[in-house]
């Protein structure tokens, strides 16, 4: 029976400790097999460890929300200066040239909408779709400590079950429900969850205390999601911080395309996530940024 009252916060977080990554680069993964190993390396670049992913599955629960009306002519055209595209299968088969030739991370998971319970999610593509889609990962939500929190982590180990017998890694998203406390506690727990029920690699929210901690606790890569638009200046230096703590990367959604210059946004976090620039920095390169369509 669990001890509710024994859950302390961990003292030992080895900060001084790197984890081995001498046989493969990505954290926690050199026991994989070559499909998944191979799909790992479609998704994060080798040289660096890490990886820009663009979100934009948004409307599979939000419809048509802002930045994602027409995703042809919004989302189409920045395909080549993102790392990742992370997408559902309606939006990849609709709007994305299949020339493209970007990885996809696919949402494999659905069933609930901004005007009921989110955590009431089901596995929303069977794994021959994601195989016939060429997907490098498939994705869904763990709504750990909501109303549907065993349904989602139930979805997330069947695409894991079926992911693992094909190759094909699963990102499990930490979802938050309207009410929850997002701290560093809270995506402590979800991570690790995640990781321990066999997510190769997991999405969480950045917090302003503890994130070492988190990425400490986590024994697979983490990416960040932006969450809700922030003035460009300070979505980078979050996605600055969030590097500098150990993060793998970025999957960042709403920052990126509701900003005034997605591409600059873009080739912003490409320095940030790839090559350690600064969030200021970073930010005077998205000033001069040329925007699509500037000539
Ligand atoms: C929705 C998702 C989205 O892909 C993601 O969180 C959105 O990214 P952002 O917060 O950066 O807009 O997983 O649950």
């Amino acid at each position: 029976m669990a001890d509710l009252d024994d859950i302390k916060d961990g003292k030992d977080w080895g900060e001084d400790r790197p984890v081995d990554v001498s046989r493969f680069f990505l954290k926690g993964s050199e026991h994989y097999d070559w499909g998944m190993k191979a799909r790992l390396s479609n998704i994060f670049r080798p040289e660096s460890g890490r990886t820009v992913m663009l979100a934009f599955d948004h409307g599979y629960f939000q419809g048509p929300t802002t930045g994602l009306e027409r995703l042809d002519l919004s989302i189409a055209p920045l395909a080549p200066y993102t790392d990742v595209l992370m997408c559902t299968r309606g939006a990849l088969r609709t709007v994305i040239r299949p020339e493209t030739k970007k990885p996809v991370v696919l949402r494999c998971s659905a069933g609930n909408s901004i005007l009921t319970e989110l955590s009431n999610e089901l596995i929303s593509v069977e794994i021959e779709d994601a195989i016939r889609l060429g997907a490098s990962a498939m994705a869904a939500q763990v709504y750990i400590g909501a109303e549907y929190e065993h349904k989602s982590i139930s979805n997330v180990v069947k695409l894991i079950d079926s992911g693992t017998r094909y190759g094909i890694p699963t990102m499990a998203v930490t979802g938050v429900g309207a009410d929850m406390v997002r701290d560093a506690r809270y995506f402590g727990l979800a991570t690790r969850i995640a990781a321990e029920i066999g997510a190769q690699l997991v999405k969480s929210y950045y917090v302003e205390e503890g994130f070492e901690k988190i990425v400490l606790g986590c024994p697979v890569p983490i990416v960040i999601a932006g969450g809700k638009k922030l003035p460009e200046r300070d979505a980078l230096e979050m996605a600055y911080r969030a590097i500098d703590q150990g993060a793998a990367g970025v999957d960042m959604g709403r920052n990126v395309f509701q900003s005034s210059n997605p591409v600059g946004m873009l080739q912003a976090l490409e320095q940030v996530v790839h090559h350690n620039m600064t969030g200021a920095d970073a930010y005077a390169l998205f000033q001069d940024a040329k925007p699509l369509n500037a000539d």
